[in-house]
């Protein structure tokens, strides 16, 4: 399929990583030029070397914490500088809590609060103003499906999950007669930095990482029988992203392997 990402210009934040990488290949792979972020200089060079020997100058990384405006700001001076504008902002940054509400303080829930919510305020905020220059911009949050259906051990995070996925309704409805679509992806279990995390931090040092999944599927009871792969979830954010969904704003796509348990 033609999703027609020919000629676009693309920011995926934390787009060092997992399924925001997966997303920055895929964007490259169908034409588009793309930058990406993280805050983590080794980390964004080493996902971006490869990229650059393949894609040369349509891969442009940028060391920027998405939570720190002015560092957002000078991202948004060098998007402008090697690209001329932006047509797809893809708000993936950040990463889950886990806790229960007896055991999340007040420092806590304001962390993940900037977390979530200002990870995907200031990028929107910085390039808004190109994305409608843009005629067909386009704007995707990665979100959880959380959103909708709260885990008792993440509680802080399910909570701001669900007011993102508001703000997202919210976004879409605003920006419409700008022609800046908005739209969300809700994840189940993907397989990338958080969950290799926790298997490389598994109790038992010899289970393979095979046996681990799979009892993971088990205990989660995932329908399909296993996590997701980050490409999977970039194709999903991929074609919200493109013009091929060019009549979808506001719309939220499950991307969980069929967990959820709402209508
Ligand atoms: N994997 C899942 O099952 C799952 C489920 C629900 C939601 N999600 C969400 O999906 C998104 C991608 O997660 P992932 O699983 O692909 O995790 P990942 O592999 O850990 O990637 C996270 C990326 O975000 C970057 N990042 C984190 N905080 C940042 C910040 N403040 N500013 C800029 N970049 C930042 C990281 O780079 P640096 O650390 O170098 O900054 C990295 O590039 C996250 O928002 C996550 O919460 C994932």
């Amino acid at each position: 399929m033609n999703l027609g990402l020919g000629g676009k210009r693309a920011l995926v934040t934390g787009g060092s990583s997992g399924i925001g990488l997966a997303t920055v290949r895929l964007l490259l792979e169908d034409g588009a030029q793309v930058a990406l972020c993280g805050r983590d200089a080794d980390r964004l060079d080493a996902a971006a070397a490869p990229l650059r020997e393949r894609f040369g100058d349509a891969v442009l990384p940028v060391v920027c914490d998405v939570r720190d405006e002015a560092a957002v700001s000078a991202m948004q001076g060098r998007v402008f500088d090697a690209f001329g504008g932006l047509d797809i902002l893809v708000a993936n940054a950040g990463q889950g809590r886990i806790g229960t509400f007896a055991d999340t303080d007040d420092a806590a829930w304001r962390d993940e609060f900037d977390l979530k919510f200002f990870s995907v305020i200031r990028p929107v905020r910085a390039f808004l103003p190109a994305l409608k220059e843009s005629g067909a911009g386009s704007i995707v949050a990665v979100n959880s499906l959380l959103a909708r259906q709260p885990e008792p051990h993440m509680v802080c995070t399910a909570a701001l999950r669900a007011g993102v996925q508001n703000l997202v309704k919210s976004m879409s409805i605003e920006f419409a007669p700008d022609r800046v679509r908005v739209n969300a992806i809700l994840l189940g279990l993907i397989y990338s930095g958080q969950w290799q995390r926790r298997y490389e931090a598994r109790s038992d040092p010899a289970q393979s990482l095979e046996d681990w999944m799979a009892a993971l599927a088990e205990e989660k009871q995932l329908p399909l029988g296993r996590l997701g792969t980050p490409e999977e979830a970039a194709s999903a954010v991929v074609y919200l992203a493109s013009p091929a969904a060019a009549y979808i704003s506001g719309a939220a796509l499950e991307v969980s392997g069929g967990i959820s348990r709402f209508a």
